[in-house]
């Protein structure tokens, strides 16, 4: 009998617990993943800009260029955030994987000044979607 009630007891805290974490702490949306990886990306060319190590910065190019997306659910879920500024959001995405695609483009030829030069831009595009939208995002969602 005592044992039932401790045992009742010990399921309520874990319960009780599990449900409190599910209020504070949210699942991170999946866009979140795809940025870390993003994030890493770029400090991966940074260091391997100063190696001249063109053909690795092609290919980290190429995998920002072609980021994976979030699932149809979430996207629902961030068409229904931004409103009538999904458009932006898309046009941000959009000016991030076309100058991803170019440094790509200009590492494969070995042009390292423009690679450097495209290397800013893709951070200004980084920044311009955050700028707007970051946020907004976290306050929305988390
Ligand atoms: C179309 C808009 C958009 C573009 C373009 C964009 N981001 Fe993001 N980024 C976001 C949003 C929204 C968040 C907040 C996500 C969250 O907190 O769940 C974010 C968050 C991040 C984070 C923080 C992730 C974390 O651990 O909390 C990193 C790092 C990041 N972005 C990197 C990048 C890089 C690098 C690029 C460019 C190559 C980029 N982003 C381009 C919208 C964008």
């Amino acid at each position: 009998m005592k044992k039932n009630i401790a045992v009742g007891v010990f399921l309520l805290i874990v319960s009780h617990l599990s449900w409190a974490q599910d209020v504070e702490t949210p699942e991170p949306m999946a866009l979140q993943g795809i940025m870390k990886k993003m994030g890493q990306n770029m400090g991966v060319i940074a260091e391997e800009i100063s190696k001249e190590n063109w053909k690795t910065i092609e290919g980290v190019a190429l995998e920002i260029a072609e980021h994976p997306t979030p699932p149809f659910s979430e996207k629902i879920k961030i068409m229904a955030f931004a409103g009538s500024n999904i458009t932006y959001f898309k046009e941000y995405d959009a000016i991030t994987h076309k100058t991803a695609t170019r440094l790509a483009e200009t590492a494969r030829m070995g042009q390292g000044d423009e690679v450097i030069e495209l290397f800013s831009e893709l951070q200004k595009s980084c920044l311009a979607c955050h700028q707007m939208f970051r946020e907004s995002f976290k306050t929305h969602f988390y």
